[in-house]
């Protein structure tokens, strides 16, 4: 199937999947309009499209990360590999929900969740707004005993004060104005489940009492009952607060943050793992065509250094948000222009990222503080100069990848990865007649991904 799906598309195989879901795309919306067949024919054959569209969503998912860690790389302390690690864990049928990457800190918090995940030990993951947080609750949950279980989340962010007690543990009909009826709350809604309490740093004290005295007994009590439940219950909490500070302060209490952390996990934000920008574009550029049904949006080089050096105050939130608005405002192509106007650079601001270059007279720099810190701003140059040394030697061999390789002596899939890392596509430095460059009778490029 890949191989067909390779001559049509031109980069990689998970683009093709996206090509492919574009295909099955096309047949639900045939399907549906069919004027030949039953209703209830054609509702069987959309639920058939749509199971084998997520089976290739998923495909394209599990392939991408595998795929991404092919090339050499280097190993940690303990003398494995990223690609290893997470090969290992793919190998051990380790259910991802989605979450992609593979940042050393990354696979650290998804070792951590296969551990906790069998577990029935509270957990508490925390991050900035938009790091996963979320996700990784829900890691945890269908890689435990209870995936099949009620998954109830609750943001104690969002709800009032004085109806936290009866959203939490249910009431009973007139323990306040407004009780008309028996309810039951999400503890017992994720009775043999898993609750997912949101925004924990939130909690009122009072509500704090209440959730300390659940951890100790198992059982709660609805508001205005005297009648005890048992709840079977486990409980992953969340939070952008750090909450050892708040307990410090006095704002949360000290014994429920140990009861609740008894694993921790700290998801870091995306400044502090750059390296999974490039997939996470590649990926979120992938779905966002998916979910678009169209072509996955090709990006200007301006516009790729640019979201290679941005800081994403927002996240994997910001840059999935990002990259879905692109694909549905751009062509073929997307540029500067169609980024949101808060973040949107001027062209010469975007050298700025890049080069430091001084903007023309009358042009906005963006600000220092907008775009990264030191370090980041040395590992973009460094990437800066990366990508050009490619492209000077691109130029030199006219394009031929295996011919590049021996001449900077790199191994070619490493080469083809760091070129596809950069947006490079060798086609664009063929000759005019659209040839590589001759070195000898067997240099096809057999594995360059434009052949
Ligand atoms: N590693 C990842 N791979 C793919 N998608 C991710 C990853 N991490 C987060 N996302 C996506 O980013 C978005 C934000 O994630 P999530 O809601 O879990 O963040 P959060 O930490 O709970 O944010 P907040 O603090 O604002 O509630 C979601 O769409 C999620 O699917
Ligand atoms: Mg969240």
């Amino acid at each position: 199937m890949m191989k067909i799906l390779d001559q049509t598309e031109e980069t990689s195989p998970a683009i093709s999947y996206a090509g492919l879901i574009e295909r099955i795309e096309i047949l639900r919306s045939t399907l549906r309009w069919s004027s030949r067949l039953e209703r209830a024919d054609i509702d069987k054959l959309l639920r058939q499209a749509t199971s084998l569209r997520d089976e290739v969503m998923q495909l394209s998912h599990k392939e991408r990360f595998v795929q991404a860690a092919s090339a050499a790389e280097p190993q940690d302390a303990a003398g494995q590999s990223r690609g290893a690690r997470r090969k290992a864990l793919l190998d051990r049928s380790f259910i991802f929900e989605g979450t992609f990457g593979d940042n050393l800190r990354l696979l650290e918090s998804l070792e951590i969740a296969e551990k906790a995940a069998p577990t029935d030990l509270p957990v508490l993951i925390d991050g900035e707004s938009g790091t996963g947080k979320e996700l990784m609750a829900k890691v945890i949950h269908a890689n435990g005993a209870r995936s099949d279980k009620p998954f109830i989340s609750v943001n104690c962010g969002a709800i009032p004060d004085n109806l936290l007690e009866s959203e939490l543990f249910g009431h009973r009909k007139g323990a306040f104005t407004g009780a008309s009826n028996d309810r039951k709350g999400k503890f017992e809604s994720a009775h043999t489940g898993t609750i997912f309490l949101d925004e924990i740093g939130e909690l009122p004290l009072a509500g704090q009492v209440k959730l300390l005295r659940v951890l100790e007994s198992h059982e709660i009590q609805r508001v205005g009952s005297d009648e005890m439940i048992a709840v079977d219950t486990r409980i992953v909490a969340a939070t952008n607060r750090n909450l050892r500070q708040l307990s410090e302060e006095g704002k949360f209490r000290e014994d429920l943050f140990y009861r609740l952390s008894v694993i921790h996990v700290t998801l870091p934000p995306l400044r502090e793992r750059r390296d999974e920008i490039p997939l996470l574009i590649a990926w979120f550029g992938d779905e966002a065509a998916g979910t678009l049904k169209r072509r996955p949006v090709r990006l200007t080089p301006r516009l790729r250094d640019f979201l290679l050096a941005y800081a994403y105050p927002g996240n994997i939130r910001e840059l999935r948000n990002v990259m879905y608005r692109i694909s549905c405002l751009a062509g073929e192509m997307a540029d500067v222009e169609h980024l949101p106007l808060d973040i949107r650079p001027n062209a010469a601001g975007v050298a700025g990222v890049a080069g430091a270059n001084v903007p023309a007279s009358g042009e906005q720099p963006i600000s220092v503080a907008n775009l990264m810190s030191l370090s980041d701003a040395k590992r973009a140059a460094s990437d800066d100069a990366e990508k050009a040394f490619l492209e000077r030697g691109l130029r030199e061999v006219s394009g031929t990848v295996a011919e590049l390789a021996r001449r900077i002596d790199m191994n070619r899939s490493h080469l083809q990865m760091l070129l596809k890392k950069h947006g490079l596509h060798s086609k664009d430095f063929r000759n005019r007649n659209g040839q590589p460059a001759k070195y000898g009778a067997n240099e096809r490029d057999e594995d360059d991904a434009e052949g």
